[in-house]
């Protein structure tokens, strides 16, 4: 089927049409009820779409494209096991990781929850003994730094939860992520770093990923310099992988492997042993509220109409903004400085899940998918980009997301950042009209002169969407809800744009040509005369200056 052919995307037009001229401050002053038609809450997690430029007509059409497109069959066959990531034949079962009841999970004949609770209760054991510093290092001393190598999936997921729950941290553990190739991330930190009280956790899913083998193994001639002995890695290495031979290769003994399944993704896989480091610094009751949180989106997402269902109203709304209002970007904007790593992990969950250009069978799309998704501290971009979002004349959807009250809280900071982050939304929705800026400037007794020179660089278009996301704090259950929010709101733009959220074959290109450099890169001139001229002038650069 070509979507944009459908009558349902047809009609999509004419409300793109009769939208047009239409400003969100019409929007607002025709619907004195808007922030209730347009707002909706799921236990505390409120979601307020009302600065989005839409009205009920437009929306009910957007909630026919999406049945049109059988989201609700597609969310049933991904909840029931069904191989929907069909480029890897492969099923979509993170929330089974999540999937809390004695019920067999998705089915009796196919119920993988015996596995994952095995490795939760393996987790549970590993967490209780470090955090009780009963777990020795070779030496006979507590654990006190716990470093996670990984990248993509394996790094963005853990490393976000773990720093979003500081405030619930064990106070004697520090943690660590690691993911750079560039020896400038592992090397300070193990020069800080004493390895009879560092543990080690290596998450891959496929435990071939060139990044985290490189660091992995440097940890490891590390950790072997001081220790001499082979057991040793054994106190000091965990490995959270699908592929256990491979860790097992590497010298880790198989209790320290925890195991994890094709049927979850890199990018899906936080709620998996994956969130080992966080399961460690929160504990392991606090890891199974951040599980809870995303298993009542999960319940939410399966159970509720589509008209309330936050994933679909979310994701119909970018679908409006991408393919219906022309933004061709996606700003994220966490105003919690706990949460400054959600743009990055967002990037990956929605570009590495939806940024294609082909459909599940094969087929060219016939409209585009995913927009570019950046981000990053709202504050700090108030005094960097945001110039550019209220007067750059670019259409931004804009995600605000904050927590109402502190996780670390400082008499007098919390109300100005609240302020913030509402006077962002306000500004950028509503603008500021000639008549206004012209009334402030005579207000404050310019010159009918002045006031001319000045009114054009004093005038905001506004009419900038955006949808804000509030919690009432940064606790493991929120932040569960939220990150499956945006999860399941990425699976159902998938099905829309009918392209398979779950593969990412975009990324393997560069890694083949990386190792195929790599040689020349090293010095081996045999390949040379087969590269194209840009490559081979910047490998000789590489041979004249660099130290490999
Ligand atoms: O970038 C590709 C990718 O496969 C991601 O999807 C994944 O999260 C990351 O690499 C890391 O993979 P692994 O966990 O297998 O090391």
């Amino acid at each position: 089927m070509n979507i944009t052919l459908t009558p349902e995307w047809q009609s999509l037009l004419q409300h793109q049409k009769r939208l047009e001229h239409k400003h969100l401050r019409d929007l607002f002053a025709e619907d004195a009820q808007r922030f209730e038609h347009f707002s909706a809450e799921l236990d505390g997690l409120l979601v307020d779409y009302s600065k989005q430029r839409i009205d009920q007509p437009a929306l009910q059409s957007l909630l026919a494209l999406a049945r049109l497109s059988d989201v609700e069959n597609w969310r049933d066959r991904m909840f029931s096991g069904e191989k929907i990531n069909i480029s890897e034949d492969r099923a979509v079962l993170h929330t089974a990781l999540r999937h809390s009841d004695f019920k067999p999970f998705p089915d009796a004949e196919n119920d993988v929850m015996p596995q994952v609770r095995a490795v939760r209760k393996q987790m549970r054991d590993i967490v209780e003994r470090v955090r009780s510093g009963l777990w020795r290092g070779f030496k006979g001393d507590a654990i006190q730094n716990v470093v996670n190598i990984g990248i993509g999936g394996s790094d963005l997921g853990p490393k976000l939860a773990t720093r979003a729950l500081s405030a619930y941290q064990h106070p004697n553990l520090h943690f660590y992520y690691v993911s750079n190739l560039d020896s400038a991330h592992l090397a300070p930190l193990l020069e800080k770093l004493d390895p009879r009280t560092t543990l080690f956790i290596v998450a891959s899913k496929t435990f071939t990923t060139q990044e985290t083998s490189i660091n992995a193994q440097t940890a490891r001639t590390w950790l072997m310099a001081a220790a001499m002995e082979e057991w040793a890695i054994g106190k000091h290495f965990i490995a959270v992988t699908s592929s256990p031979g491979k860790a097992h290769e590497f010298g880790i003994p198989d209790d320290n492997i925890l195991q994890i399944w094709d049927w979850v993704g890199g990018r899906y896989s936080l709620w998996s042993a994956v969130g080992l480091s966080v399961a460690l610094a929160i504990g392991m009751n606090g890891f199974e509220r951040l599980l809870s949180g995303a298993e009542t989106m999960d319940l939410h997402f399966r159970k509720t109409p589509l008209e309330q269902n936050l994933p679909v109203l979310l994701a119909l709304i970018s679908i409006w903004n991408t393919n219906f209002l022309g933004a061709e970007t996606s700003a994220i904007l966490p105003y919690n400085e706990s949460i400054r790593h959600l743009p990055a992990f967002l990037q990956q969950l929605e570009m590495e899940s939806n940024g294609k250009t082909v459909s599940r069978d094969g087929e060219a799309l016939t409209c585009r998918a995913n927009p570019i998704v950046w981000g990053q501290i709202g504050v700090n971009g108030q005094h960097a980009f945001f110039q550019l979002l209220h007067q750059g004349g670019w259409l931004i959807p804009c995600d605000f997301v904050v927590a109402a009250s502190s996780d670390h809280p400082l008499p007098g900071h919390q109300a100005p950042l609240l302020a913030n982050c509402l006077a962002q939304s306000a500004a950028l929705a509503f603008g500021k009209t000639e008549a206004q800026a012209r009334e402030e400037l005579t207000q404050a007794g310019l010159t009918a002169a002045q006031i001319a020179r000045l009114l054009p660089h004093k005038v905001f278009a506004g009419n900038q969407p955006s949808t804000t996301i509030l919690m009432p704090s940064l606790d493991p259950f929120q932040l569960g809800m939220l990150l499956a929010l945006y999860e399941h709101k990425v699976f159902v733009q998938g099905v829309i744009w009918s392209i398979n959220s779950f593969d990412q074959w975009g990324v393997e290109l560069g890694k083949q040509l990386a190792n195929r450099l790599l040689p020349a890169i090293m010095g081996d001139q045999a390949y040379d005369a087969q590269l194209d001229t840009s490559t081979c002038g910047l490998i000789s650069y590489f041979r004249r200056h660099g130290h490999v």
